[in-house]
């Protein structure tokens, strides 16, 4: 494990961007943060929503992005701690058409919350996008996430970073004991601003299958550009 420093933060990392050699490593980390039974009564820990271990061809995608995405890692003594995956506002756009259209819709904005951030149309900023972000159970809390979110940010030209957290799980009906506490806290710490909710929506690749459903909570990261 990294060396800890007096202020619990690692030292001796190295940021850098994603090779192909990398994937399996990124791969088994998601794993670790799947989202699952096991996780239920851990929402702190934060957890990704695809099931990775039932859909090894996520592995194909993530080597796909290799060089084409922002798309960086953290390492210590040859061991990846961390991972991001981002893309450009044009990338985003060929995966979802626009900013915020993951209902096919607008989402709920938060009165007040656009104001803050001195946007007047959401769907006229420039952006780049963190869709996935994950560090090591061993290595949270030491700054490993910050180091990535700054990675981001570095390689953007845009004003704002958008994301999606989790914020409620529902299993056909019930809403479950379950939100990404560990992301939500963590976006806020980074600066992010929480500007909406989505709608609820379906996404079968998760354990919950077809019965799952989410409300996700947009944030908006302004980069200072
Ligand atoms: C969310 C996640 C990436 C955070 O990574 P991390 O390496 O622990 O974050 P950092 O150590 O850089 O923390 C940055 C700040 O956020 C705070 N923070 C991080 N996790 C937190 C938590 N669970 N609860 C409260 N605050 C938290 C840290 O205290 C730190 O605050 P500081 O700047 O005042 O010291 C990590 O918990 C994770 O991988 N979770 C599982 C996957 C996941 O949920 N990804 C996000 C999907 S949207």
């Amino acid at each position: 494990m990294a060396e800890i420093n007096n202020d619990d933060k690692v030292s001796g990392v190295t940021l850098r961007e994603t090779k192909k050699d990398d994937i399996d490593s990124i791969y088994k980390l998601c794993c670790l943060a799947e989202l699952n039974e096991s996780l239920l009564n851990k929402p702190h820990i934060g957890f990704l929503l695809a099931h990775y271990s039932a859909h090894p061809e996520f592995k194909e995608i993530f080597v796909e992005h290799v060089g084409k995405t922002p798309f960086f890692v953290v390492e210590y003594n040859n061991r990846i701690l961390g991972s991001t995956l981002g893309y450009t506002q044009e990338q985003w756009k060929t995966v979802r058409g626009g900013l915020i259209d993951a209902a096919q819709k607008d989402p709920l904005w938060i009165p007040g919350a656009l104001e803050k951030l001195e946007i007047l149309d959401p769907h006229s900023i420039g952006y780049s996008v963190c869709e996935k972000i994950v560090t090591h159970p061993d290595a949270r809390g030491m700054g490993v996430g910050k180091m990535l979110i700054e990675a981001l940010k570095q390689n953007s030209n845009s004003q704002f970073q958008y994301s999606e957290v989790v914020e409620k799980v529902f299993s056909g009906e019930n809403l479950l004991p379950l939100e990404n506490i560990a992301s939500q806290k963590f976006h806020e710490k980074v600066g992010a601003v929480k500007v909406a909710r989505s709608h609820r929506y379906s996404y079968d690749k998760s354990y919950l299958g077809e019965d799952g459903s989410f409300v996700d909570g947009i944030y908006l990261l302004p980069l200072g550009k």
